[in-house]
């Protein structure tokens, strides 16, 4: 039986077991030099983030955040957000978590009346990130530290 997964808002009391979510990712999903961004992400206390907790253990993270108003097609104000540091335990990975983590983001977005969810992946994630629709719009090599290449996304929602 899938075992239940719960969900809550970030508390500066995870800042470590965040921290070790991202280190067991590192190499492989992120640069080394990219924990300190996290760190400083985590130390700001984001209030939309969200933990995911299977058994009492903290398994994934993401957060969707608004960012300034935009101007829609339609000639609209629209917003856009981002979608943020979502990672998930390697031993958890591929079991479907990455799927329910999106599909609560997208659910997030739409409840902010966002237009475009942008998401700053890396070569490695981008595959998974183009499953649910997202289009790159710009490739930066290197661009989170050597041999870590930096895939900006939208989904347009
Ligand atoms: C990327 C990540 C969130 C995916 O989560 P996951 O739980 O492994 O994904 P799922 O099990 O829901 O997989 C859904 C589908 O995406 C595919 N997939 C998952 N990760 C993939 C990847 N990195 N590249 C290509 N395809 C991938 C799966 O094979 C599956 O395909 P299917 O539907 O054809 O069977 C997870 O691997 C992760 O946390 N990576 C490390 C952190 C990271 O890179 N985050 C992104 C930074 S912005």
């Amino acid at each position: 039986m899938k075992e239940e997964l719960l969900y809550r808002p970030y508390v500066s009391a995870s800042l470590d077991d965040c921290l070790k979510l991202f280190d067991a990712n590192c190499p492989e999903y992120f640069a080394p030099n990219e924990r300190d961004d996290y760190k400083d992400f985590l130390e700001a206390s984001p209030k939309a983030y969200e933990l995911c907790i299977v058994s009492g253990k903290l398994i994934a993270a993401f957060g969707v955040f608004p960012e300034g108003k935009a101007m829609g097609g339609d000639g609209r104000e629209a917003r856009n957000a981002s979608l943020n540091w979502i990672l998930i335990d390697p031993d958890m990975q591929g079991s479907g978590i990455g799927t329910e983590l999106m599909s609560r983001a997208l659910n997030r977005a739409s409840l902010l009346g966002t237009q475009a969810l942008k998401i700053a992946a890396s070569h490695k994630s981008a595959p998974f990130f183009k499953k649910f629709g997202a289009e790159v719009v710009r490739e930066t090599p290197d661009g989170w530290g050597p041999g870590m290449h930096r895939i900006d996304m939208v989904i347009e929602l």
